[in-house]
């Protein structure tokens, strides 16, 4: 009886064990699961043109063969997360769809732009950073398609995060100018980062029944709190300074207490108002658009190998 699947679907929870896709599961875990995935594929996917911007304009060979495998990566996460979203039973176009009309979000950090080459280092050191800080926990989230592609992902983020931070030390042994622009990237992309990780616990809506169902493991706050405390250390050793005359190491706490985040500017952004929203969704859109005869071409090859097989 259901009341029998149900308490199945407890118990494995409760064990600490993975739900697999032919397992019985609650509709409202299936759709936050398909909401949470979909919404970090899409974050992979969008995040490839902030990056992408610099791959012409990269300044050795070095570093453009670096920044294209690390672009590249980022198409193979969405990759397999879609999958893991069809793996519930979503459809891979509608979620395109829903991307594209705006009724599925992406990472708010991709809205902002690549003004200098330092922000690739910047994106890799930070951005990486808190998607590692993130995604770690998420290798032992209940579901387990979701659970196994982020094991795969964390490897290449932290080849994402070694590249950048080195690229800044570079830069931060170099000459004065370049110094300048690495502050300056960091000072553009601290707080946003530190919004990756979402609204403040007391204004998350999914938090809690993620945490009951181990989707999630630590709340937003948390994986804020321990991106900071490891961040600070990194960038004392990179010499640069981080833009929040508030950040201190409390010894009490235990922690770096640091200033007040502007959840307005957050909620500006994941509502479309951000300095690039427009430009990523019309380059999502176009690409979609561009692509349209390599899946028709594609759906038709298919249609007839499967015409000779039956033949
Ligand atoms: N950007 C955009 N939307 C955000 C957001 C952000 N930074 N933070 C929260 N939101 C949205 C949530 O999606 C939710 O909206 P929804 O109900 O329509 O989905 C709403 O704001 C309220 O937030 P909640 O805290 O209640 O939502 P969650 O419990 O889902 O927590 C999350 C948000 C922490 C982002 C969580 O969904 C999560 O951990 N997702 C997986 C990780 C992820 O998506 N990372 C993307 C980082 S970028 C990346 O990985 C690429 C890297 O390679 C650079």
């Amino acid at each position: 009886s259901e009341s029998d699947l149900e308490r199945h679907f407890e118990e494995t929870i409760g064990r600490d064990q993975r739900i697999e896709p032919r397992d019985w599961l609650p509709e409202g875990y299936r759709k936050t699961m398909i909401r949470q995935i979909a919404q970090h594929a899409h974050s992979e996917i969008i995040g490839m043109q902030p990056e992408g911007n610099w791959i012409t304009r990269a300044p050795s060979l070095r570093r453009k063969a670096i920044l294209l495998a690390k672009v590249q990566d980022e198409a193979g996460h969405g990759l397999y997360l879609y999958s893991a979203a069809e793996t519930l039973g979503a459809d891979r176009d509608e979620l395109t769809e829903k991307l594209i009309s705006g009724r599925q979000k992406y990472s708010s950090i991709f809205n902002y732009p690549t003004l200098t080459f330092a922000d690739v280092g910047v994106i890799g050191w930070l951005v990486d950073g808190a998607a590692i800080c993130n995604q770690v926990p998420l290798c032992r989230s209940s579901y387990g398609p979701y659970a196994r592609a982020m094991i795969r992902i964390c490897k290449e983020e932290s080849f994402h995060q070694r590249q950048g931070y080195e690229l800044l030390m570079t830069m931060m042994n170099g000459t004065q100018q370049q110094r300048d622009m690495v502050q300056d990237a960091t000072n553009r992309f601290w707080w946003p980062s530190l919004m990756m990780f979402g609204p403040p616990d007391d204004d998350s809506p999914n938090t809690a029944q993620s945490m009951a169902w181990k989707i999630k493991r630590h709340t937003n706050d948390e994986l804020r709190q321990r991106f900071v405390d490891m961040t600070v250390p990194q960038a004392e050793a990179l010499g640069v300074t981080l833009p929040d005359p508030d950040l201190a190491w409390n010894a009490e706490r235990g922690h770096y207490d640091f200033g007040r985040i502007d959840w307005a500017e957050l909620k500006q952004v994941i509502s479309g108002g951000g300095p690039c929203n427009a430009e990523r969704m019309a380059r999502r859109r176009q690409a979609h658009e561009d692509g349209a005869w390599v899946r028709e071409a594609a759906a038709e090859h298919a249609r007839k190998q499967r015409e000779r097989a039956v033949a």
